[in-house]
């Protein structure tokens, strides 16, 4: 089975192509006579989220296709969190219109166009309005509802719609059997949030807070560990409010559930992502500095460094909240590397609420960040807000602040020259006989020579060079 994953999907600083990793044993299933198209947009628990859908859809014999001219169904897995996001889906649909057309006019196979993901949450039936090739449109807590919905559409003329809220539910008809690629596997864990920072759609498209139960998890981790997964990155819109019900009927938190994780045979690394800050408990912190397997690496959005900006984003604490915190991680674990999300030009910010956030930077120090234009997102409360700020001075600070985020990433990765550090190796280079590509404990793609023997295991390389985006060492 390929990747059903496009470009958008990949890890910020994955090798384009490479040479395909000698694959874990695949489940069995029924030989795939049908075949989807799965085009992935916005966070890591969309890419979660296809994987899942395909999984579904296997048992019922469809296998992935490489492009929408191939398949049978073609789903788009949607993001709405910026007004971008949300306009790319349209543009695609009309691409694949003309492709659908073009084949169905020769003879060829029907294709069936299906919108997923969080645009066809919070925009439903309006998408069949402005897109009438779609037809299907399932919201992200209906995906193990697929084949009723393609046997109801087989049945039936005209358009499916299923947007339910039922997250529980969903996670209990999955199966756990997931199919795996490499060795690096994403588990969501927490969905949903309670939030609700006045600029953000998630907690309108993922529905209210809900956490899996524990044993979920470990039954689909193990799975996932005798398939040849070392590496787990934990998902949640806000992962570290994680509050699952445990077996003895006790409720644990984020730091109990990892604990516990790190104990499953074969597991080597665990992550996780999203967190707030407001959730950080102290067993969390603790965990980062004795559990060896959780990973040096925290992303912990600050969104603005202004108060001011802070408590009209509803974000719940201030910067010198923020500050505190980040001390008591990094003394609980010195050499943690952070990362953040920032939003410029929220409503009301002024060149010195900017500053603010300037300052921020400067002062916390990030290994890697992603940062954004405030969009305004219908519905929420920031579109109402007075005192948008104009697109010119948006783009003016979001290249001030990106300069210097690639300044301290840069800077942060050439820290690590002359240190030998493990890194997972997940493939043989495409590009360079004889280089492998692996992944450091901070997530830079790390380059070395090697040989095919080491993909899947953990190797300790001496870092020589580094760049922006990317690390080269030797085996050490
Ligand atoms: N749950 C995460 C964020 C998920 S959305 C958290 O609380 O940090 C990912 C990022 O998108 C956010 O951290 C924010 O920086 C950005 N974002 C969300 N809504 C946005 C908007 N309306 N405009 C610009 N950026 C936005
Ligand atoms: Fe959005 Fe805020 Fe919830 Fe994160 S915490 S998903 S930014 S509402
Ligand atoms: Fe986008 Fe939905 Fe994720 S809005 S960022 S795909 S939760």
């Amino acid at each position: 089975m390929g990747t059903i994953l496009d470009v958008n999907t990949r890890r910020k600083t994955q090798e384009p192509a490479a040479a395909p990793a000698p694959k874990a044993p695949s489940r069995s299933q029924t030989p795939a006579t049908k075949r989807v198209f799965i085009k992935t947009y916005g966070c890591q628990m969309n890419v979660y989220d296809s994987q899942r859908m395909a999984d579904v859809l296997a048992p019922i014999g469809y296998g992935l296709a490489d492009s929408a001219e191939d398949a049978d169904i073609v789903i788009l897995n949607t993001c709405h969190i910026r007004e971008k996001a949300a306009e790319k889906v349209y543009s695609e649909l009309g691409r694949i219109r003309q492709t659908k057309e073009k084949r169905e006019a020769k003879g060829g196979a029907p294709m069936t166009v299906a919108v997923a993901g969080c645009v066809a949450q919070a925009e439903g039936a309006e998408i069949t309005r402005r897109a009438p090739v779609v037809d299907m449109v399932l919201g992200p807590q209906t995906y193990h509802k697929l084949p009723e919905m393609i046997a109801q559409l087989a049945r039936q003329d005209g358009q499916v719609l299923e947007t339910d809220f039922d997250t529980l539910e969903k996670f209990d008809e999955l199966s756990i059997d997931r199919d795996v690629d490499g060795f690096a596997a994403f588990v969501t864990i927490q969905e949903g949030c309670d939030k609700f920072c006045t600029f953000c759609v998630v907690p309108y498209t993922r529905g209210a807070e809900v956490s899996r139960p524990v044993g979920q998890i470990v039954a689909e981790i193990r799975a996932l560990a005798a398939k040849g997964v070392k590496e787990i990155t934990l998902l949640g819109q806000n992962v570290n409010a994680y509050h699952g019900a445990a077996d003895d009927g006790s409720t644990w938190g984020l730091g109990q559930l990892i604990r516990h994780l790190a104990l499953i045979g074969g597991i080597e690394r665990l992550r996780f992502t999203t967190s707030h800050p407001r959730d950080m408990d102290e067993d969390l912190i603790t965990a980062h500095g004795d559990e060896t397997k959780l990973m040096p690496y925290l992303h912990l959005p600050l969104q603005a460094g202004s108060d001011k900006i802070l408590k009209a984003m509803n974000r719940g604490h201030t910067y010198a909240e923020y500050r505190d915190l980040i001390a008591r991680i990094r003394a609980a674990r010195p050499d943690i590397a952070l990362s953040s999300d920032f939003i410029v030009g929220f409503p009301g910010e002024t060149d010195e609420d900017f500053e603010d956030t300037m300052r921020a930077v400067e002062e916390i120090g990030y290994g890697s960040a992603f940062s954004f234009k405030y969009s305004v997102r219908p519905g929420t409360p920031g579109a109402n807000l007075p005192d948008q700020v104009p697109e010119d001075v948006k783009s003016a600070r979001l290249a001030r602040l990106q300069d210097l985020l690639a300044r301290q990433q840069t800077e942060f990765n050439q820290s690590l020259i002359g240190k030998t550090i493990p890194v997972l190796v997940e493939n043989v280079s495409a590009k360079t006989p004889g280089q492998l590509f692996g992944r450091a404990e901070y997530l830079q793609g790390t380059h070395f020579m090697g040989g095919p023997e080491l993909v899947g295991t953990i190797v300790n390389v001496k870092i020589t060079d580094a760049g922006r985006n990317s690390l080269s060492g030797d085996l050490a």
